[in-house]
């Protein structure tokens, strides 16, 4: 019935300006907080399904090498769950590429699941239902539920048990034409995953109670400067909610410290910027990268005093990205 449909979805990658760290229920992977994000259009995933009948079980290539393990098994999960919506059982082939330099540790995870949720549901002959996309990428990973929709992104808060809660466009790309510089640094050891590292942060840190009453506040306070176009508080809340949900982090017992001395290099060359009148202001993810969030004028001179600087190994200036587009053809 289905086989023979191929779909071609493509993604951007999406950065959390207020930050989601802590499940409601890690069993449906629901956020205990909402989070505010903006959509990359410099970072890119784009994933070809194609529903194989002779396939005894999925098959999935990473940037053109077949990928096993961990990675095929999320990949299962959600196909499983486009299957049962489509009531078919054909297997997959899963075809994902990223443009964004692959091994960066840059959070592919987001426009992986956003491009594979939609290109699984069309190749399955199901409708371009974004927030049904949405709902299924957050399953995977909730940060992927923002990467359905382009501009900025809310995905709220849940409740226990909630079995579905989409992300919301807050405004579309053509609403801000903010940048983000990324600069890639030097990796440390290797990063402990975000529902691990979230689970660990909500079960040992004291200040886990602080970060959840903190978020209300943050995210709201995010959105009305997205929505007044409003760089310095939107920069000044995106830098608290980064760097408090790192401090939460550090506190649990064993810490879990996402950051490099390269990572807290690029995060004072910031605050010196500002200090001299550059409109910059920082964000970092569970890895020590770090997003700086600027003007188009200031973004040039902030990509070249980031590249600079000791263990900042790449840097990548990008727009505020599109909506997730799928392409779909009959065989
Ligand atoms: O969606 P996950 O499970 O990969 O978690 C993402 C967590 C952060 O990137 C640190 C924050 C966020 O809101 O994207």
């Amino acid at each position: 019935m289905n086989s023979g449909r191929r779909a071609v979805a493509r993604a951007h990658a999406n950065i959390a300006l207020a930050k989601y760290w802590g499940k409601a229920d890690d069993v449906h992977n629901v956020p205990a907080v909402t989070s505010v994000s903006v959509t990359l259009e410099a970072l890119t995933t784009t994933t070809e399904v194609r529903f194989d009948p002779s396939l005894a079980v999925d098959r999935l290539e990473l940037d053109g090498r077949e990928a096993e393990g961990r990675a095929l098994e999320r990949v299962t999960a959600l196909l499983d769950r486009v299957r049962r919506a489509a009531s078919i059982e054909t297997r997959a082939r899963v075809a994902s590429r990223n443009s964004f330099p692959t091994g960066s540790g840059l959070a592919s995870s987001a426009s992986g699941f956003a491009a594979l949720a939609i290109a699984a549901r069309s190749a399955a002959g199901l409708e371009l239902d974004r927030d049904r996309a949405s709902d299924l990428a957050r399953r995977s990973s909730a940060s992927a539920a923002r990467s359905i929709h382009g501009g900025f992104v809310r995905l709220r808060a849940g409740e226990p048990g909630d079995a579905f809660l989409p992300a919301e466009p807050v405004a579309p790309a053509s609403h801000w034409d903010l940048r983000v510089v990324v600069a890639v640094t030097t990796k440390g050891p290797k990063k402990v995953g975000s529902t691990e590292g979230m689970g660990h942060t909500a079960r040992t840190s004291p200040y886990y109670p602080g970060w959840i009453a903190l978020c209300q506040r943050l995210s709201a306070e995010v959105e009305r400067a997205v929505l007044a176009r409003d760089l310095r508080a939107l920069g000044e809340a995106a830098e608290q909610s980064a760097l408090a949900m790192h401090a939460c982090a550090m506190a649990a017992g064993p810490a879990l410290i996402y950051l490099e001395p390269s990572t807290l290099g690029c995060v004072h060359a910031v605050r010196a910027m500002r200090d001299r009148g550059v409109a910059a202001w920082a964000t970092i993810d569970a890895g020590p990268h770090v997003k700086v969030l600027t003007t188009g004028g200031d973004a040039e001179r902030v990509r070249q005093e980031l590249a600079s600087l000791p263990g900042v190994v790449d840097t990548i200036v990008s727009r505020v990205g599109g909506d997730a587009t799928v392409e779909l053809e009959e065989a």
